[in-house]
């Protein structure tokens, strides 16, 4: 097939990319050339903003979408000459998530300017212009090797580090963690199939639990909630919010599975994303980008007296 990744060069869109030419399709990726350029070089590259897609002219059999933000974008996007579209949305499209558990019928923004509320609106764009011939993956936390996100990387390095370290209790708190190769594979495999819809892109509930993420050899000290009052959920300890956002990791996703997602085991993803980290890569700067800061010494102290 001949595939357009509008993206394909940082972290999910890489292992679509990647994904796409090891099935021997015919690959084109539009970014603007700030990022990875110089990989895949079997792909052709066309350069250009999303703001204006006139350098993209061509037919594709799909597109898929790993970096439409701006629901604006995506409605000019969903006009290319494609007879596939497959989105990369997010979980954030429901108000009623993390506070609540979803599925896929559960209620999706309507308006508003925000992250999730524009991934909503992009969907609905997509109707728009391709009524009922799209396909939306609203993922959930993706993990894997070159996680520019650094959700997970953040406590392996940690981990690596060794020592005492304070961790949210308790420790078989459930997560559900997405590897951004099964998500590849299971992006493409929409588009290949030409199947339509919205389905949460994520691994099943109960897939994991805090203590075996943490595994590794650090001495865990398992701090309890009411101890973590002044600590920023999700940023300062990264992939923990309080307890009553209960729907966190209780993301439906039976529509997904039945569609054909699969998801490796964790433990598969932590090996992988530890020899990663090995590497060494060259990283964002926290300071610059998503990625969490390090939790200093001091603070790690003073959570672990608690
Ligand atoms: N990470 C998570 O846990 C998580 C969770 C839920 C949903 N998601 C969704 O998953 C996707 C993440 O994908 P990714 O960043 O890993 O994908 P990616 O495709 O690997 O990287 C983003 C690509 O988009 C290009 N790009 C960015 N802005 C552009 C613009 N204005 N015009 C043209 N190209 C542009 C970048 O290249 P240049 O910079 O060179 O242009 C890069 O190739 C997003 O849609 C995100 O909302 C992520």
């Amino acid at each position: 097939m001949r595939i357009l990744i509008l993206g394909g060069t940082i972290f999910l869109g890489r292992h679509v990319a990647a994904e796409a030419l090891a099935r021997g399709h015919e690959l084109t990726l539009f970014t603007r050339g700030l990022h990875g350029a110089d990989l895949f070089p079997e792909a052709e590259h066309v350069r250009g903003d999303r703001a204006d897609l006139a350098p993209l002219r061509g037919t594709w059999d799909a597109i898929v979408d790993t970096s439409g933000y701006a629901s604006a974008d995506v409605a000019e996007s969903a006009r290319l000459d494609a007879g596939r579209y497959v989105f990369v949305s997010s979980c954030n499209v429901y108000p009623d998530w993390p506070d609540e558990p979803v599925d896929e019928d559960s209620p999706t923004w309507t308006e508003g300017e925000d992250y999730g509320q524009q991934k909503a609106l992009a969907e609905r764009a997509l109707e728009a212009e391709r009524p009922g011939a799209w396909a939306s993956v609203r993922a959930g936390l993706i993990v894997g090797p070159h996680d520019n996100v650094f959700r997970l990387p953040w406590w392996r390095e940690r981990i690596a580090r060794g020592g005492d370290v304070p961790a949210p209790a308790p420790p078989g708190r459930e997560l559900q963690l997405i590897d951004a190769r099964d998500l590849a594979a299971f992006l493409l495999d929409l588009a290949q199939d030409g199947i339509a819809g919205a389905f949460n892109g994520t691994a099943p509930i109960g897939q994991t639990t805090f203590a075996e993420i943490l595994e590794g050899g650090a001495r865990l000290h398992w701090v309890a909630e009411d101890a973590l009052h002044d600590v920023e959920p999700w940023t300062e300890l990264p992939l923990w919010l309080p307890e009553r956002f209960k729907g966190t990791w209780r993301i439906g996703t039976e529509r997904a599975q039945a569609a054909g997602l699969r998801c490796r085991p964790v433990a598969e993803t932590i090996a992988d994303v530890d020899a990663w980290l090995r590497e060494r890569p060259e990283l964002p700067d926290w300071r610059a980008e998503h990625r969490p800061p390090p939790m200093s010494a001091a603070r790690e102290a003073e959570l672990l007296r608690r």
